[in-house]
């Protein structure tokens, strides 16, 4: 028997205290498994049973919803991204199936094991150079060096981009996901959406030279199924899923090695556990993906009315999925508040999402920070956080991790006499 849903205001996903600490909200949110949030004007599931049930539940939640812009586009931002023609139709995590199906398919071959191995000696030769320039720097900004440049590298690598675009690219992407998740002022949304349409621009010229001479890359893998199938799968098709791959290899693997790296050194003794034991990296990047995960919410539209936990959620209604608070659900997790990297379930996480829509690029972000991980556990065993540093999150409803984290890579050396 459907009950009231429970209202709540105090879900204030853009507030500074929120994105510093979401984690301090879960006891609240968790008291119902859905209610409708004030703020954001949509239905919020929080617990884990209730939140995998929607993420697997594809005949009823469809995954329109998901890159929809949170706060609608302001006209001069819109301009520039008309006048970009930024415009595309479903094809991945916004699409369902068949089409989805279809899409899927094609891109998970273009990103098959062989060619994400292929990309790990290029990674780990990377991230070895630049561990060690950190270590001779003594303190650094580990997201600055490391953790915003090398998924953006990986995935622009796997893509096709030129070498000496990246740090073109690189710029572009800084901030995007104002523009779909977040709650910008305008002028911060013209500026993004400058980016976003410079970066449009570029994709569609790559994706035509591509079309041209093509090369060894996912990119034209794609074209080949653009050559098969021309009407269903356009060349603005193939952009457009170069253009969300970016997104999606990109803050979400950058968020995860600073979110992890901060929670290892923040909690010395699972850091110096790591040392001892280097098998544990596996289930430690687990453990990071669970206990801080770089996506904190993801979006689904109920296509029927449907019930969950006793509430009917109305057709069409926007669903958010608290990731955060289902991955520190006690009903799922014992201890859920403890980062602990030999957790047996550490696992069962949903930050990679669940069901057909699963994260295509889970591989390789556990690569990439496996790399990193054992890269600074061999040359920078002794680095610790810099104390009292304020950490910057942008505020959005999905993707977390501090712009920037001070680190002291070389603590017990010797200052330089002046
Ligand atoms: C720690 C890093 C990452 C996290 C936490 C993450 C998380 C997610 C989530 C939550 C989804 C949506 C799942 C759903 O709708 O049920 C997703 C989808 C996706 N991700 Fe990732 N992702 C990460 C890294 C990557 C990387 C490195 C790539 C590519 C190289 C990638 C490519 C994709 C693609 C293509 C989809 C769409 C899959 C589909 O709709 O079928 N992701 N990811």
């Amino acid at each position: 028997m459907a009950g009231q849903c429970p209202v709540r205001h105090d879900l204030n996903m853009f507030d500074s205290a929120f994105v510093a600490d979401p984690y301090a909200t879960c006891p609240a949110m968790q008291e119902s498994p859905v209610f409708w949030s004030s703020d954001l004007e949509c239905y919020v599931v929080t617990r884990y049973d209730e939140v995998q049930a929607v993420l697997t539940d594809h005949a009823r939640f469809s995954n329109a919803a998901t890159n929809v812009p949170v706060t609608p586009i302001n006209p001069e931002a819109q301009r520039v991204l008309d006048e970009a023609e930024v415009w595309f139709r479903p094809n991945l995590t916004n699409a369902d199936a068949p089409r989805h199906t279809m899409v899927r398919r094609w891109v998970a071959d273009a990103m098959r094991p062989r060619r994400i191995r292929a990309l790990e000696p290029g990674v780990r030769a990377w991230a070895a150079a630049r561990v060690e320039e950190m270590v001779t720097l003594g303190t650094a900004d580990v997201y600055e060096h490391l953790c915003f440049p090398l998924p953006a590298i990986t995935g622009f690598t796997l893509i096709g981009f030129p070498e000496a675009d990246v740090e073109q690219l690189k710029s572009w992407c800084d901030r995007r996901v104002v523009l779909t998740y977040g709650r910008a002022a305008g002028a911060e949304q013209v500026e993004v959406a400058e980016n976003v349409a410079a970066f449009w621009r570029y994709t569609n010229e790559f994706v035509k030279s591509r079309l041209e001479e093509p090369k060894d890359d996912l990119t034209s893998d794609l074209i080949e199924h653009h050559l098969e199938e021309p009407e269903e799968f356009s060349l603005r098709d193939v952009a457009a899923v170069l253009f969300g791959l970016s997104i999606a290899a990109h803050e979400t693997t950058t968020n995860l090695m600073t979110n992890g790296i901060r929670q290892l050194l923040t909690h010395r003794e699972q850091w110096e556990a790591l040392m001892a034991d280097p098998s544990l990296i596996g289930n430690a990047i687990e453990e990071c993906l669970r206990f801080d995960g770089p996506v904190i919410g993801w979006r689904r539209r109920a296509t029927e009315d449907v019930e969950v936990a006793g509430t009917v959620i109305p057709q069409d209604s926007v669903v958010l999925m608290l990731l955060y608070s289902a991955n520190h659900d006690p009903r799922r997790f014992d201890g859920a508040e403890a980062f602990d990297i030999t957790r047996p379930d550490a696992r069962s996480h949903l930050t990679f999402g669940k069901g057909t829509h699963f994260c295509s690029g889970a591989p390789m972000a556990r690569m990439e920070m496996r790399v990193v991980l054992e890269n600074l556990i061999e040359k920078a065993p002794g680095m610790r956080l810099v104390e009292d540093q304020v950490l910057d999150f942008v505020p959005n409803i999905s993707q977390r991790g501090p712009r920037g984290l001070l680190v002291d890579f070389a603590p017990d050396r010797a200052p330089a006499l002046a």
